[in-house]
């Protein structure tokens, strides 16, 4: 099969804003950061507003909100505070993800079989409002054809599983993760959910990923902002676009 289209880039930029809290500054500023994310060549810009304002914060989403000239996708728990502040912004896309306080970072995907009506009503007026909503989750058959049933136009799945064998030097694992991708993704499409990627992709792990023909776009933070100390934000986020055309050709 051959690519659906261009494979875009959402570069998340809530890292950013973890280091401006670490000393309760006012830099480095996200909005910034997102403005030559944008000028680097980032097709829209992620940003998770979690419950507990660990990085982003609500003033970040209106500066993004108000500055952005790629689309916002809009990270958020399903809770009822974040539902009443993305109908507030009306972002392009909202993202659903799990949640947990003690997490380091969303560490699995949403559990959408076992909540499908709570999360079937909780997307309607998301949708109603014009947001393309996206729902986090694993690459499970299961996940994909209830996130299908409550009305989702996209689900983003997660790689933080076939990141973490790579890292970890666990190579046979991977590579039936990154079949398992592989085949969900294709799944998907074949319901008519546009396929997006994300969590944990670094130069080393997103060829594979990026080469799929069904996934439409990828989510990339941690790593970036990361690099972005030794080579600079908008040469980092070129390497990874660079790499993402190379899979794509
Ligand atoms: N996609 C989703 C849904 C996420 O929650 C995250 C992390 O916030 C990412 C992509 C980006 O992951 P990373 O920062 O590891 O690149």
């Amino acid at each position: 099969m051959k690519p659906l289209g261009r494979l875009r880039l959402g570069v998340n930029i809530d890292h950013v804003a973890t280091v401006r809290n670490a000393r309760g500054s006012a830099y480095p500023d996200p909005v910034r950061a997102a403005k030559l994310a944008e000028e680097a060549g980032a097709d829209g810009i992620t940003a998770h507003l979690r419950e507990d304002r660990r990085h982003i914060s609500d003033a970040d989403i209106d500066g993004l909100m108000a500055s952005l000239t790629t689309p916002l996708n809009f990270e958020m728990a399903a809770t009822e505070e974040m539902q009443a502040i993305a109908l507030r912004h009306r972002p392009h896309a909202v993202c659903i993800v799990p949640e947990r306080r003690e997490e380091r970072t969303t560490e699995g995907g949403l559990e959408v079989a076992r909540e499908e009506n709570r999360l079937a009503h909780f997307i309607a007026p998301l949708r109603d409002a014009g947001c393309r909503v996206s729902i986090f989750i694993a690459a499970d058959q299961k996940q994909i054809e209830a996130a299908h049933r409550i009305g989702a136009q996209v689900i983003e799945l997660h790689t933080g599983a076939y990141c973490d064998f790579h890292a970890e030097g666990h190579f046979d694992k991977r590579d039936a993760e990154l079949a398992r991708l592989r085949d969900m993704a294709a799944f998907a499409h074949s319901l008519g959910l546009e396929v997006h990627a994300g969590h944990g992709l670094t130069y080393d792990t997103v060829v594979p990923v990026a080469a799929m023909p069904e996934v439409m776009e990828l989510n990339i933070g941690h790593f970036l902002i990361g690099e972005a100390i030794f080579r600079g934000l908008q040469p980092a986020i070129r390497e990874m676009r660079r790499l993402m055309d190379e899979a794509r050709a």
